[in-house]
């Protein structure tokens, strides 16, 4: 049965080739200081930068800048972010760049004008917000998170080897989002690929909980085929216009919230994931990748007709003769079979773990109960293993 919800989506898209022309409009309506937050330079090498700075010119804004976001934004550098808000006493924050630099904004637009350390107050003891948070606006250049339709800021503190998501109400939520796929050509191959697997894993995170027959679990396969199918030519060319597209609106649909919508979801493989990015500092996507199968496979009995199904809607598997069990796990290896092709991270030796790191990575991951299964840290530590 579909659980209740309540939804609401407040960021306003602007998709396409020309949504850059949106930009300056969209800056008018808020303050006169804009915190221009990208990241080690990428924009400046492609160009993005000369027409954000255009914008921003026509808009008649005072800019403040703040380079130097990196892949996994960390504490230290969010305390930076914070004091420069503070000190300029910014009216908005425009993050141009991917997943890291969005939610980097978000984390400084709920921390400027509260008085307590960011880390300590949202990613360590999870509260809410409780003074006047910043509105943030995203320029977009790399698909995968969908941090530019959600609430969600993620934020990594190696000291600690921990990595921590807070999901924000919609009030934290960019404004909205410029969105046009050839602002993706630039990316290197490996992060287009952690991006989309990043994708597909935001959505199976959400498809394999409940038993129930429900609405969201059939969005969710048609995005899956669709977003296998543009990764394919994506692959063959990168500036193939329909794929990236079509990968770029589907990680937005991943992760706005939207297909989780009655739905229990399970994250653990990000729980995982996000384990291994604290204690490696890792790109984000290549560490679901390479724990994502060992997790499946261990869990699959655990919700067998659901990663049947998968098998069938989502990778065509014949059905005719085949147990459960069977099909189940033809829909895993077809999985695996298009993550090879692609180019996804398949162990996570090549990330830099070995066996020596098996309990580190174990004391930096969550637990959680949405799932098929809810691990014990034998199991995890079981599944960090089959992953290396
Ligand atoms: O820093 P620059 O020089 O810009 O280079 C970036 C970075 O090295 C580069 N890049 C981005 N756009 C480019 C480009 N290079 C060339 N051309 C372009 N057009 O790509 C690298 C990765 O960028 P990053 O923003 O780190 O990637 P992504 O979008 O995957 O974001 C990852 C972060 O988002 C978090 C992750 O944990 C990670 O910290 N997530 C956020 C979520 C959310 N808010 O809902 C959910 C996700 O599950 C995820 O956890
Ligand atoms: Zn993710």
């Amino acid at each position: 049965m579909l659980g209740d919800f309540t939804y609401c989506n407040p960021t306003r898209l602007h998709f396409g080739k020309n949504a850059m022309s949106a930009l300056t409009e969209e800056l008018a309506k808020y303050g006169q200081t804009v915190q221009l937050i990208y990241g080690g330079g990428s924009i400046k090498r492609n160009g993005i930068y000369d027409q954000v700075i255009a914008a921003l010119e026509a808009a008649g804004k005072t800019v403040v800048e703040d380079a130097g976001v990196m892949p996994n934004p960390t504490a230290d550098k969010l305390r930076e972010g914070v004091k420069i808000a503070r000190e300029r006493n910014v009216d908005f924050l425009l993050a141009v760049g991917g997943g890291s630099c969005a939610d980097y904004a978000k984390a400084v637009s709920v921390s400027m004008n509260c008085d307590d350390d960011p880390w300590e107050k949202y990613f360590a003891r999870f509260e809410e917000p409780t003074c006047e948070i910043i509105p943030v606006g995203v320029v977009l250049t790399m698909a995968g998170t969908g941090s530019e339709m959600n609430g969600g800021s993620v934020i990594t503190n190696h000291e600690q080897n921990l990595k921590i998501g807070h999901v924000f109400s919609t009030d934290v939520a960019p404004k909205f989002a410029i969105m046009n796929p050839e602002f993706t050509y630039s990316l290197p191959k490996y992060q287009m690929v952690a991006g989309i697997f990043d994708i597909m894993n935001h959505i199976t995170e959400q498809y394999f909980s409940g038993t129930d027959d429900n609405t969201s679990d059939y969005i969710m396969e048609g995005l899956m085929r669709g977003l296998v199918k543009a990764s394919r030519a994506a692959v063959a060319n990168p500036e193939d216009y329909e794929a990236r597209s079509n990968i770029m609106w589907t990680a937005a649909w991943a992760l706005n919230t939207f297909v989780g919508c009655g739905k229990a979801q399970d994250w653990e493989v990000h729980m995982l994931g996000q384990a291994v990015s604290a204690v490696t500092d890792a790109t984000h996507g290549m560490t679901l990748a390479a724990v994502a199968l060992p997790y499946y496979r261990y869990i699959m009995d655990a919700g067998l007709p659901k990663f049947a199904r998968f098998a069938q809607n989502v990778w065509g598997i014949d059905a005719a003769g085949k147990a459960d069990e069977q099909l189940a796990a033809a829909g895993l290896d077809a999985m695996e079979a298009w993550m090879r092709e692609i180019g996804c991270v398949m162990n996570l030796a090549e990330l830099g773990c070995d066996e020596s790191m098996l309990e580190t990575l174990a004391d930096a991951t969550f637990v959680m109960e949405g799932g098929y299964r809810k691990l014990t840290r034998e199991e995890i530590i079981a599944i960090f293993r089959e992953s290396l």
